[in-house]
């Protein structure tokens, strides 16, 4: 485990440094508490922190208090020499976890680390269950648009193929790509809100039908919207149907203005609306599609995304091919 010590005297940060060494933990050593709160507000922060009460920059208590609510976890072990009751209730109250008085003996240093670990594998755990959860219902509500459809879902799964395919080309790290093909996976749910003399007609849409339908994009965006770790998918929700060139709607939205996981999310649910059939519109093949990729760069798509696309090409081909009804 990362812990870090943050102490103005060299040669208790020497000694606890040793120890806590021997025991297998990567060891950072700060000289104050600037140093120590750059490391523990960093994007990988150590789990746990030794500080002194007295620092230069920031105190023990400070750091503890910057700290309180923050996630994950940082179990903090306050080291002081004060030892009257209002100090070291106040410190707990502003966020420490506990203090010891210098010197520490090692069984007692270590008894602290055993406390610390068990708070934060039991933290993970349960952020981790949490975590499950919360895709759970995500993935349950995503379904909710194709169920009124009554499709068989493998619209919706094929999209978030290759939106994750899409994002991961662009250098979006696993967990970045493995979210947005879930987030892809709403952005028809506005439909849901749609009169079934729309959704579900078989002919191709007169002008006001046309405009029913299109509210789907915001209807999609006022469901989602409320839902703070939802953001990105109420986003692509509203603007999946924007136009590179400014033609698209809800908002007429043009180039950069538009969301970068929308733009994405276009282009794949328009090369899989393509190679579908439709009760009023034929399958087009592969290379057909590629071609009216191509073609609309610069206009429907952005253009360095069609790039990503064509370079890929095949292995949409293939998505499209694997997950299609005919073919399970
Ligand atoms: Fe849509
Ligand atoms: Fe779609």
């Amino acid at each position: 485990m990362k812990v870090l010590i943050a102490d103005d005297d060299h040669s208790i940060r020497f000694i606890l440094k040793v120890q806590l060494e021997s025991w297998g933990h990567q060891v950072i050593s700060c000289k104050d508490g600037k140093e120590a709160l750059q490391h523990l507000t960093s994007d990988d922060p150590p789990r746990i922190a030794i500080l002194d009460w007295v620092m230069d920059g920031y105190t023990g208590v400070d750091i503890s208090n910057i700290l309180k609510n923050r996630t994950p976890l940082i179990y903090i072990i306050l080291f002081t020499s004060k030892n009257n009751e209002k100090d070291l209730v106040e410190a707990i109250e502003k966020g420490a976890h506990c203090f010891q008085s210098k010197p520490v003996s090692p069984g007692v240093l270590k008894s602290h680390i055993e406390v610390a670990k068990r708070l934060i594998t039991a933290e993970d755990k349960l952020k981790t269950q949490e975590r499950e959860i919360r895709l759970q219902c995500y993935s349950a509500l995503s379904d909710l648009a194709e169920v009124r459809h009554n499709n068989t879902g493998f619209h919706m799964k094929r999209i978030s193929l290759y939106t994750k395919l899409m994002a991961e080309k662009l250098g979006m790290t696993q967990k970045q790509s493995n979210e947005l093909a879930l987030y892809s996976k709403f952005h028809d749910i506005g439909k849901v809100g749609i009169v079934d003399t729309v959704l579900l007609s078989k002919e191709a849409y007169n002008k006001n039908e046309r405009d029913v339908m299109n509210t789907h994009t915001e209807i999609g965006y006022s469901i989602l919207s409320s839902v703070p770790t939802l953001r990105t998918a109420a986003l692509i929700a509203r603007s999946h149907h924007e136009l590179w060139n400014g033609t698209g709607y809800p908002d007429k939205l043009k180039e950069d203005e538009i969301p970068l996981e929308a733009r994405i999310v276009a282009i794949v649910d328009v090369y899989d609306a393509l190679r579908s059939e439709r009760t009023y519109k034929k399958s087009w093949t592969h290379p057909e599609v590629v071609r009216y990729m191509r073609e609309n760069a610069g206009k429907a798509f952005d253009p360095k995304l069609v790039d990503i696309f064509l370079l890929h090409e095949e292995e949409f081909n293939q998505i499209f091919n694997t997950n299609s009804v005919n073919n399970q």
